[in-house]
């Protein structure tokens, strides 16, 4: 069933686990995501880039196939599809638009108070048609711009306005996380992190999911983390196995065998996702 975040984030809040924000890159990437979430009973939610939305031919194309996957499948889940990282006010709208049942609005390159602006329209155009929306405060760094250093941890004072001025459902603090793969261990702040999910009570998400150890994700989810979201670790034992299946089958050719020699790692990697977010913080 396609629904929004908010109670799927409220009840993992409140009962204190996490719900895994998968990306999903094409069609088969979003069947072994659904197909294991439904085979494990995970509420999930696929996120979906403003690169990847390009690459899949645009937001209608990713509802309708979400959508009919649901149906098809006879998935009986929580599942909301979520855009990542929408960069600008028009971008969410459009994704709304297409049926979208929940946006992330990044303004964090932007002031506060354009942040706050430009995150409190969003609000207006999501929460009119029912859809949530999360904001970003502080800078997520990434393998484009090196490990994330001071400046980008969210300062708290910023993320309570943003949190109390807005309205949003959900709130990505920059606390440490990188996109991609981490240069070193991840230097999570959990005191910020506590402070904020105190001072805000919202649903905390944490970006850059991929390559934190489970004792930190876990150490995350007792400090307010509601949503973990991870993509390279997807696609690492993805295309290792895909890589591993060209180099002993040197004459398959069926693209269909070729991206499918990925299923089984790309599964067992949901699952054990899915088995640490669940396990309530304790490790
Ligand atoms: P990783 O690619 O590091 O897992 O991060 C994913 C993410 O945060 C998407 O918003």
């Amino acid at each position: 069933m396609l629904e929004n975040t908010k109670d799927m984030l409220e009840k993992a809040k409140n009962e204190k686990y996490a719900i895994p924000h998968f990306n999903i890159n094409n069609l088969e990437w979003t069947r072994f995501i659904l197909e294991t979430c439904e085979e494990e009973k995970s509420p999930v939610i696929l996120g979906v880039s403003e690169g990847a939305k390009k690459y899949m031919v645009g937001f209608s194309t990713v509802a309708e196939m979400v959508k009919a996957m649901i149906r098809e499948l006879n998935i009986t889940i929580p599942v909301a599809l979520h855009l990542d990282h929408g960069s600008s006010v028009a971008s969410c709208k459009e994704a709304i638009d297409a049926g979208f049942t929940s946006v992330m609005i990044d303004a964090s390159k932007y002031s506060v108070e354009e942040n706050i602006q430009m995150t409190k329209e969003v609000v207006h155009y999501a929460h009119d048609k029912h859809v949530t929306v999360e904001a970003e405060i502080g800078h997520v760094g990434g393998e484009e711009d090196g490990v994330a250093d001071e400046l980008a941890y969210a300062k708290v004072e910023d993320a309570v306005r943003l949190a109390k001025e807005t309205g949003i459902d959900s709130l990505a603090p920059a606390l440490g996380s990188v996109h991609g793969i981490y240069k070193g261990e991840p230097k999570l702040d959990f005191e910020r992190m506590l402070k904020i999910k105190e001072l805000t009570n919202l649903p905390l998400v944490l970006h850059g999911g991929s390559g934190i150890p489970d004792v930190l994700i876990q150490k995350s989810i007792t400090c307010g983390i509601c949503k973990l979201n991870i993509n390279t670790d997807l696609q690492i034992v993805w295309a290792k196995s895909v890589r591993q299946f060209l180099n002993e089958n040197q004459v398959v050719y069926d693209p269909r065998k070729i991206i499918k020699s990925g299923e089984q790692a790309m599964k067992n990697m949901i699952k054990e996702k899915i088995y640490l977010l669940r396990s309530n913080g304790k490790a």
